[in-house]
């Protein structure tokens, strides 16, 4: 049975999607307990049902703290036994105890280079800059702003007639292709993290 993945997402699900997808072409070895959103309406929850798989909604409802709403993600996330907790457009920011609770096990995409470009408006910051190439980053999360140890990342060049949306379709091409990546990597342990640098380590040859 591979590692159980909780994912979080808020809107379209894309990358939930490209993940479910290596699942089933075997280039992933895990299972997808749950989907969680904190919007009842993404459209990713109904990709998830159509697909078998356990969802969840858990709005987060007037005045309700941080603190709280994350223990109810937590329960959730307990209640489905998740190993790793995969964002994937979730649309909140983690409570320092949900992120220090789930160290190392929480992985998050952001569709721009880090540490160029952290938080919203990616593309549209990216094109006003003006920079030639651009890209996607998938990294651990930190009690930071897109600030965690980086796990992996993937260019594409920025074209003179681009479009917030043409950046972003090119982008989110190779989002779908390394999140997976990453995730495999994150799974397999084949790892450690040297400061801020993630290593891959090789395994140990069978005796
Ligand atoms: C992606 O661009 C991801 O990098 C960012 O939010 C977007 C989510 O898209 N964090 P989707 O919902 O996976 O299609």
């Amino acid at each position: 049975m591979g590692k159980r993945l909780g994912i979080l997402i808020s809107g379209r699900g894309s990358n939930f999607l490209a993940i479910a997808d290596a699942i089933s072409a075997g280039r992933l070895d895990a299972e997808i307990a749950v989907v969680i959103s904190n919007n009842p309406s993404a459209a990713g929850l109904e990709v998830a049902r159509s697909k078998g798989l356990a969802t969840s909604t858990i709005p987060s409802e007037r005045g309700m703290k941080r603190e709280e709403y994350d223990e109810r993600l937590t329960e959730e996330l307990n209640r489905h036994n998740v190993d790793l907790i995969v964002l994937a457009g979730f649309m909140r920011i983690l409570s320092g105890k949900f992120v220090n609770r789930f160290r190392g096990r929480i992985l998050n995409i952001h569709p721009s280079l880090l540490p160029s470009f952290p938080g919203l408006d990616v593309h549209a910051a990216a094109l006003q800059y003006g920079v030639k190439v651009s890209g996607c980053t998938v990294h651990f999360v930190d009690e930071g702003l897109d600030s965690g140890p980086i796990i992996r990342q993937a260019s594409v060049p920025v074209e003179g007639n681009d479009t917030e949306e043409s950046l972003a379709a090119r982008i989110l091409e190779q989002e779908h292709r390394i999140y997976a990546e990453a995730i495999a990597l994150v799974l397999s342990g084949q790892y450690k993290i040297e400061g801020r640098r993630v290593v891959p380590v090789l395994a140990k040859p069978a005796p």
